[in-house]
């Protein structure tokens, strides 16, 4: 069972690199407008935002993936580094592996004393506050997230079936955790009576990962042969409509925009509609795979510079500037928003 499991997470990852489906996130029908009369002094442009009370240099973390096979500890043993680095914050993925597995237990403790890098630590809101805490404490996470995952749920063969308790017991983990959470979905989006519901509850940090990168349906799909869910490939909320419609209902919690997010002008773009933050998953694990450590650092650098350009194009000299950029929505997603 445990040598299953694990080999299931290196297919996750496997079958990331092979997945061929593409759909939007919808940032591409926001418009914004060049300013030709732009005074800032881009070397002063301040890219920094806070979080949880921590500075960081960007307004960018490495979302969850992976964590408890020698593949993943690898991987999670680099980006350690390169956010470390970076001044980023980073996301393990779930931890429930490590919850029977102890071999799968001692990859995720490896990051236990990593205290240059903020931490945080995942598993499904189906688990129990036990859970969450000993999954905190596994890594030394400073937060958790707890992912709604119930589209890829669906489509594993030995996948949870009845979610009829699962919101309780997010209530009871959002209650009583003794660190920050952040509920987020894994890349199938939140609609906006999802988004009143968590903010109901007095869920504080949002990440919608929406549709427009990583679809877990077919990652899940690859691993089985006998069956073919390819109709949902399209399934899911595209991250710019959920960006508007969770920002629409409050400006009073921390909203993360995931899902798709690859490039600057993705990250300006979600903030200039009302995340506060974004997350990437998909586009670094990438570049650490397809590339090397270098390449993936590179990416997250270029990334920031890129940042700095397109907030020099706006006129915006911090991200609170960049918030106030006026935009309109076009096409596709004013459509559905409408
Ligand atoms: C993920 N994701 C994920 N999410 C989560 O909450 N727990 C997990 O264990 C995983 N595992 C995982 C493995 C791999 C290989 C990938 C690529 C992704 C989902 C991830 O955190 C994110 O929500 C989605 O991937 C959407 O973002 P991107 O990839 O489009 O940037």
């Amino acid at each position: 069972m445990d040598e299953k499991r694990r080999a299931r997470k290196d297919e996750h990852i496997e079958n990331y690199l092979r997945s061929e489906f593409r759909s939007k996130t919808l940032l591409n029908n926001i418009y914004v407008e060049h300013n030709a009369l732009s005074k800032v002094n881009f070397d002063e442009i301040d890219t920094s935002i806070e979080f949880m009370g921590k500075k960081i240099s960007m307004p960018v973390m490495v979302n969850a993936m992976t964590g408890g096979t020698e593949i993943s500890e690898d991987i999670n043993e680099d980006l350690s580094n390169i956010c470390a680095d970076l001044n980023i914050p980073m996301a393990v993925g779930s931890e429930s592996i490590a919850l029977k597995d102890i071999k799968a237990r001692e990859s995720f403790s490896l990051l236990k004393d990593k205290n240059n890098v903020f931490k945080i630590g995942n598993l499904g809101f189906e688990n129990s506050l036990e859970n969450f805490e000993f999954a905190k404490d596994l890594i030394g996470a400073s937060a958790m997230q707890a992912h709604l995952n119930i589209a890829q749920e669906l489509v594993m063969d030995e996948g949870e079936r009845d979610f009829s308790n699962n919101f309780e017991n997010l209530k009871n983990i959002r209650k009583n955790l003794s660190a920050p959470l952040i509920v987020k979905e894994v890349g199938f989006g939140m609609s906006k009576e999802v988004g009143k519901k968590l903010l109901d509850i007095g869920v504080e940090y949002i990440d919608v990962a929406g549709k427009g990168g990583t679809n877990f349906i077919e990652i899940e799909d690859m691993r089985i042969f006998d069956k073919d869910y390819s109709e949902f490939y399209s399934w899911g909320i595209p991250t710019a409509k959920s960006i508007l419609d969770l920002r629409s209902l409050s400006d009073d919690f921390f909203l993360i925009s995931s899902g798709g997010i690859r490039n600057a002008t993705d990250v300006c773009k979600s903030i200039i509609i009302g995340a506060d933050m974004c997350a990437i998953s998909g586009e670094v694990l990438s570049f650490l795979l397809r590339g090397d450590y270098d390449y993936a650092q590179k990416y997250l650098e270029e990334l920031q510079t890129k940042i700095k350009i397109f907030m020099a194009l706006v006129g915006a000299k911090n991200i609170e500037e960049l918030k106030k950029v006026p935009y309109k929505i076009t096409g596709r997603l004013k459509e559905l928003i409408d």
